[in-house]
């Protein structure tokens, strides 16, 4: 069976998938943005488990449970502050996309859904990183059985529009 891509309007803190993705900093304490909405609606003991962690680089990715969201998984991973594209982002953010889809796939996660990492505080092209977030998808799961189900989590209006318009092309 062939995975299904969708892209949604919503809240990441509110599925029930077995992973979802953090948009986080390089401590992984916690932040603004969907950092700190999925930081509120895990509640205090996803912390503990971050301060154990010993922060993430840029374009890596770290795992903890779930605890009060639904998903089992929080996948954290750090994308580029966006510079002009000069510097490495688009290398960094498909490094995001693929090292948060590997680490569902090693736990055996059936659905994992992102948020649209690096496009808000961090300031990367709306457009630009949904280009990337679907071709690095779409190239993870020529080689992956693993995974039915890809969502990509759209807070805003626009971000859907942009992704509804690229999946569907
Ligand atoms: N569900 C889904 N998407 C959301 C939610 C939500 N509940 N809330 C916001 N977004 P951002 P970044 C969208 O700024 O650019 C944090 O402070 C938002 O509309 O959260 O990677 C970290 O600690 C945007 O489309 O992440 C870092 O310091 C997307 O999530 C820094 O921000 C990403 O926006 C990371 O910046």
């Amino acid at each position: 069976m062939a995975t299904e891509i969708l892209a949604i309007h919503g809240d990441i803190t509110k599925l029930d998938v077995d992973v979802i993705v953090n948009a986080a900093n390089s401590s992984l304490l916690g932040g603004g943005g969907v950092d700190g909405a999925i930081h509120r609606a895990a509640g205090r003991l996803l912390v503990d488990e971050c301060r154990l962690l010993g922060g993430c680089k840029i374009g890596q990715a770290k795992l903890t449970k779930g605890y009060n969201l639904l998903a089992n998984y929080i996948v954290h991973t750090v994308g580029p502050v966006w510079q002009g594209g000069y510097q490495q982002e688009v290398e960094q953010l498909t490094s995001c996309y693929e090292n948060s889809l590997q680490l569902a796939v090693e736990r055996q996660c059936k659905s994992i859904a992102f948020p649209c990492i690096s496009t808000g505080i961090y300031k990367y092209p709306k457009d630009k990183a949904a280009e990337v977030a679907v071709k690095t998808v779409k190239h993870f799961l020529l080689n992956d059985e693993t995974l039915k189900c890809v969502i990509f989590c759209c807070f805003s209006q626009e971000d859907y529009r942009i992704y509804q318009k690229l999946l569907t092309q």
